[in-house]
């Protein structure tokens, strides 16, 4: 097994592996994210119609220190995703972006969502200097922003009016968590 990778039993007895992602795993990344795209209610502000072709996708696979995709497996399939990246400033590299959170429809509430958030804090966890990580989310996914809250982050505003989809307007809560607190709650969750 690869040492980037952890199984683990999850609820229902699947069994759910989580590692980053890499290049190789562009086509199926791609097929998992353009689900998330068409997702209703929308999930994500983003269009299906302006994600990255699949040799662009690949290339934003490679995993650097300002930049991971993790992915969840159950049986080699790909489920999950998520991505944790650096914010870009110079002066901003204290602060990292949660993004992109999302598990395949039947795959829910095995525990996969949890795996990944954790995966991805810990990637926080093993970089100097981040202090805190960011996140936004819509306002009406209530399953995600109650998995963010059992870490820990937190709420501190609102947006209105994010983006259009679907012939309406959907807003987005902003969320943080200070790294100080996410260590124990990383053990904890
Ligand atoms: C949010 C999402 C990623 C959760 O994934 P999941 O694998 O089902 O979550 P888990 O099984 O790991 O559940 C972890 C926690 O999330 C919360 N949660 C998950 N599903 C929930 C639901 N339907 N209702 C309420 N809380 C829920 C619970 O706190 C749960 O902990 P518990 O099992 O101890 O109660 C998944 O529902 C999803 O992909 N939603 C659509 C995309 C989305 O909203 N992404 C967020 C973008 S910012």
């Amino acid at each position: 097994m690869d040492e980037s990778q952890t199984i683990e039993p999850q609820h229902n007895n699947i069994s759910i592996s989580i590692r980053s992602l890499t290049p190789a795993d562009a086509e199926s990344y791609r097929v998992v994210r353009l689900r998330a795209l068409n997702e209703q209610p929308p999930a994500f502000g983003s269009l299906p119609e302006d994600e990255p072709n699949l040799a662009e996708t690949a290339t934003r696979l490679i995993e650097s220190d300002e930049r991971c995709f993790f992915g969840a497996f159950s049986n080699q399939q790909l489920v999950g995703i998520v991505r944790i990246s650096r914010y870009d400033a110079t002066n901003e590299k204290h602060r990292a972006y949660l993004a992109g959170l999302y598990i395949l429809p039947s795959f829910r509430r095995n525990g996969c969502g949890k795996l990944l958030v954790k995966k991805a804090l810990s990637w926080v966890a093993n970089k100097q200097n981040i202090r805190r990580i960011n996140l936004t989310v819509v306002t009406e996914q209530e399953a995600a922003i109650r998995l963010y809250q059992s870490f820990g982050f937190r709420i501190y505003g609102t947006e209105q009016e994010t983006f259009l989809k679907n012939g309406r307007f959907w807003n987005e809560h902003l969320m943080t968590l200070e790294l100080p607190l996410h260590c124990d709650r990383i053990n904890r969750c």
